[in-house]
């Protein structure tokens, strides 16, 4: 069973001979699948990508093409998969939707208290010889703190169970709410906005569904003095309205692991910021240190890396022995 597998990292070149039980002919690419390379996919069954590579119809026809069955991802995200395109050429989708969460939400629960205790205002300061101490510190403290989960599955849960264990109140906000728990109190989008001095965001971007859901009205809501954190996609929020509100000090701080167009972005260096694809990140990222941005890292922790291979292969192997993956996209 031929396997070629892209966007491969250093880290986990070892790892794939390493899970490797069931001995799959792998093809380890080390470069996103694009159009441009898609035809490394000749001749396999299936191709393993990640949510940087480029699936859109277009591809998906080539790699049809090319007598691919299978287009699996070793991650959560499914939004570059044209799962339609897909599924009308008798393609079968499958991702990982449960590579330890605790990576993505300890990255989130690490930007918000960052800028919760105003950590990077600080630090940017005293790195540039400034070491009064300025009434822009002073903080609250997170147990004394109303944090907002949006999105509770598995990441926004371990996320609030963190902020938990840290003695702050979790409030909690999903499209089917659950009875209220020992972690979180479920409640509407509207009064977690309101009450919140964290919000962080852990849904999916769907188009036409999620995007923007955080723009000009919701920030309005919000407290002056809240932090806004994104681990989930950069999409889900409009950054033009993002970027607006922290220069104006309409909320205290953004902190992002995903931006808009990281495609082109994630995995390069650029000379300057000025340089960056789609001038929106660019507003966006001008206001350090009160805007944060990490290069969409939150999964690149060792169990993290090593779950969504180890769960790849058992999509496969599942596959292989009863027709499914363990974890099917259907549309
Ligand atoms: C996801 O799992 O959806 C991620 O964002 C991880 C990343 C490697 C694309």
């Amino acid at each position: 069973f031929k396997i070629t597998v892209y966007n491969v990292r250093e880290v986990e070149t070892s790892l794939f001979e390493k899970l490797n039980k069931d001995d799959y002919d792998l093809t380890l690419v080390a470069e996103r699948m694009t159009l441009d390379n898609v035809d490394r996919a000749e001749g396999a069954d299936a191709v393993l990508i990640t949510a940087f590579d480029d699936c859109d119809a277009e591809v998906i026809e080539k790699l049809a093409g090319y007598g691919v069955k299978y287009i699996y991802t070793r991650v959560v995200g499914i939004n570059n998969i044209d799962v339609k395109a897909a599924r009308n050429l008798g393609i079968q989708v499958a991702n990982v939707p449960n590579y330890s969460p605790r990576a993505v939400a300890e990255l989130s629960l690490s930007l918000g208290l960052t800028l919760f205790r105003n950590v990077s205002r600080a630090a940017a300061n005293t790195h540039a010889g400034d070491f009064r101490l300025l009434p822009t510190y002073y903080a609250n403290e997170i147990h004394s703190a109303t944090v907002g989960i949006i999105g509770a599955g598995k990441i926004g849960m371990t996320e609030a169970k963190l902020y938990r264990a840290l003695g702050a109140q979790v409030l909690a906000y999903k499209r089917h709410p659950e009875p209220d728990n020992d972690v979180v109190k479920f409640t509407d989008l509207d009064n977690l906005l309101r009450k919140s001095d964290v919000v962080s965001l852990h849904i999916p971007y769907i188009p036409g569904q999620t995007g923007n859901l955080i723009g000009d009205e919701e920030i309005a809501k919000m407290k002056n003095s809240a932090i806004l954190v994104n681990t989930a996609r950069g999409q889900v929020v409009d950054t033009q309205a993002v970027a607006d509100a922290v220069k104006s000090n309409q909320i205290g701080g953004y902190g992002t692991d995903v931006i808009l167009d990281e495609d082109a972005i994630i995995g390069k260096q650029f000379d300057s910021l000025d340089d960056l694809p789609n001038q929106l990140n660019v507003e966006l990222m001008k206001n350090y240190p009160n805007v944060l941005v990490t290069p969409h890292m939150g999964f690149f922790t060792e169990p993290a890396v090593e779950d969504m291979i180890r769960i790849s292969f058992e999509n496969f192997a599942n596959t292989l022995a009863n027709g499914e993956p363990l974890y099917p996209i259907n549309e």
